[in-house]
């Protein structure tokens, strides 16, 4: 879980969900128990997969949130919510930072951004299909969760994404875009 970027959402966006997940119906369901392989662990000791409690700033508040409205400004604040954590804090993209090894990485999103115009854009996060046509490989980055977004919501992202100056693919690691973001 992600909290390291996750942090960037405000205490009333936080509060909802909270509240919706304590009325939300209960569903009887065995998880398996998360565990790391052999493999893994020999990463995690090594240093190579960091802990996500080490990276996380404990001493970061809470964002306010800007207004709901179709503005860059709302859209920042989604996209730090949503989308950094794959696209890097400067959204030049590159491998998912700690993400599954079978992920394609992550497109950058300060270039691709300027082939989509507001209408296609709100298309590609339905169905997944490019501003070309083409479908994108839908493992990391899914429509069935990009699709539940609202028309505000898409302005909003779209706004602030597509006025960011293009940058080169994974411009530097995520983790150094991070300590500078
Ligand atoms: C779980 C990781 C993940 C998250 C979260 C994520 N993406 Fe992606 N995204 C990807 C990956 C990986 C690709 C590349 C897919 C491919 O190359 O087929 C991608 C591709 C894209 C593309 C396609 C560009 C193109 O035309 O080729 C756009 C646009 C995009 N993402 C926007 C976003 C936005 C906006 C958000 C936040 C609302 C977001 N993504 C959140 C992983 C993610």
């Amino acid at each position: 879980m992600p909290s390291f970027h996750l942090n960037n959402i405000s205490d009333e966006d936080l509060a909802a969900i909270y509240a919706y997940l304590k009325v939300a119906p209960k569903v009887d369901k065995e998880h398996p128990p998360l565990s790391l392989g052999p493999i893994g662990k020999m990463v995690l000791a090594q240093g190579g997969i960091k802990n996500q409690a080490e990276i996380t700033n404990h001493n970061f508040k809470s964002p306010k949130r800007p207004e709901i409205a179709p503005t860059a400004e709302y859209g920042r604040y989604i996209a730090e919510v949503t989308c950094i954590g794959c696209h890097a804090p400067n959204y030049t993209g590159g491998p998912v930072f700690e993400g599954d090894p079978n992920w394609p990485p992550a497109a950058n999103l300060t270039k691709k951004l300027k082939g989509y115009t507001n209408e296609s854009f709100a298309h590609f996060l339905k169905t997944g299909l490019r501003a070309d046509g083409t479908l994108i490989d839908t493992t990391a980055m899914s429509p069935s969760i990009t699709s539940r977004a609202d028309s505000l919501e898409v302005a909003a992202v779209f706004s602030y994404l597509s006025a960011l100056p293009q940058a080169e693919d994974a411009s530097a690691s995520w983790l150094e875009t991070f300590e500078k973001h």
